[in-house]
């Protein structure tokens, strides 16, 4: 784990991740180098390949703090713009953002608390968000300076809730909540169990899952994803006694999953 954890990259990703997957590789019969590289490889395909540039947490902390404490303030608006082109999922959002979050919860709407999983830079789009004054917002994923920021923020806005560090496949979190976002993970989980998508819907604390997929590779070509990953959802959801509504954007497929 100290090898792994020991290059820059893989410093900040929750030990809980790094221990599992170094598990893996020892389980499978890798030792030294080798585990090493097995085990990085696997957390660059997971987490390190949607970082589109390295992310100064430390200047973000300092604009943050002298941002106005409104998060409908323009300044607000553009120093969360800034920062989520950082990160591909929510680069990929951004063109759709106001309309991907007035849509997908405009039945459920104001919301007053969120659980968002593998939250990635997503909780900075909370401006944009149809949310009550007295919302809840609890995040997780496995990059600690990230959640860091994303702490700072949730503060800075007075909005009760944290930001902590987790493996969805090991662990879900067990906080109620209005909704739970499962915004494109799905696949990026799948790449470490099988089995996760219908373990984490079934095991989630919400009334109502909104669960995405990504429409374009990281890569940008589009391949047939669409079909793929809608057939796939209601494949996970076949035989549940939930409903779904079903909202199609340029650059995403999502499911309003009501339990
Ligand atoms: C495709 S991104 C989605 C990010 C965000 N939900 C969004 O839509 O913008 C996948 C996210 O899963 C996180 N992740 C990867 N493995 C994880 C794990 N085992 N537990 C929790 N989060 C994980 C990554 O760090 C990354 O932020």
């Amino acid at each position: 784990m100290a090898q792994v954890r020991s290059n820059p990259k893989y410093a900040a990703i929750t030990e809980d991740l790094v221990l599992r997957l170094s598990q893996e590789a020892l389980t499978s019969g890798l030792s030294g180098k080798p585990a090493v590289k097995f085990v990085r490889n696997k957390l660059h395909q997971v987490g390190g390949a949607y970082f589109k540039r390295d992310i100064d947490y430390t200047e973000a902390a300092r604009t943050l703090a002298e941002l106005p404490q409104q998060l409908d303030a323009q300044e607000v608006w553009a120093f969360c713009r800034t920062l989520m082109q950082s990160h591909a999922s929510t680069a990929e959002r951004l063109p759709i953002i106001g309309d991907f979050y007035t849509t997908c919860l405009a039945s459920i709407a104001p919301i007053t608390s969120i659980l968002d999983l593998a939250c990635g830079l997503n909780p900075l789009s909370l401006p944009w968000m149809p949310v009550a004054a007295n919302l809840q917002y609890h995040a997780c994923d496995i990059y600690l300076d990230m959640l860091g920021l994303i702490d700072s923020f949730l503060e800075h806005f007075n909005i009760t809730g944290s930001a902590s560090s987790c493996d969805l496949v090991s662990q879900v979190p067990r906080n109620r909540v209005q909704v739970a976002f499962l915004l494109k993970s799905i696949p990026c989980l799948e790449q470490m169990d099988k089995r996760i998508a219908t373990a984490l819907l079934t095991a989630i604390k919400a009334e109502h899952i909104l669960v995405s997929f990504p429409i374009h590779s990281l890569g940008g070509r589009q391949k047939g994803m669409f079909a793929f990953y809608r057939d796939h959802f209601y494949d996970l959801v076949a035989g549940q006694p939930w409903a779904v509504l079903e909202f199609e954007f340029k650059t995403e497929l999502a499911f309003l999953v009501t339990k």
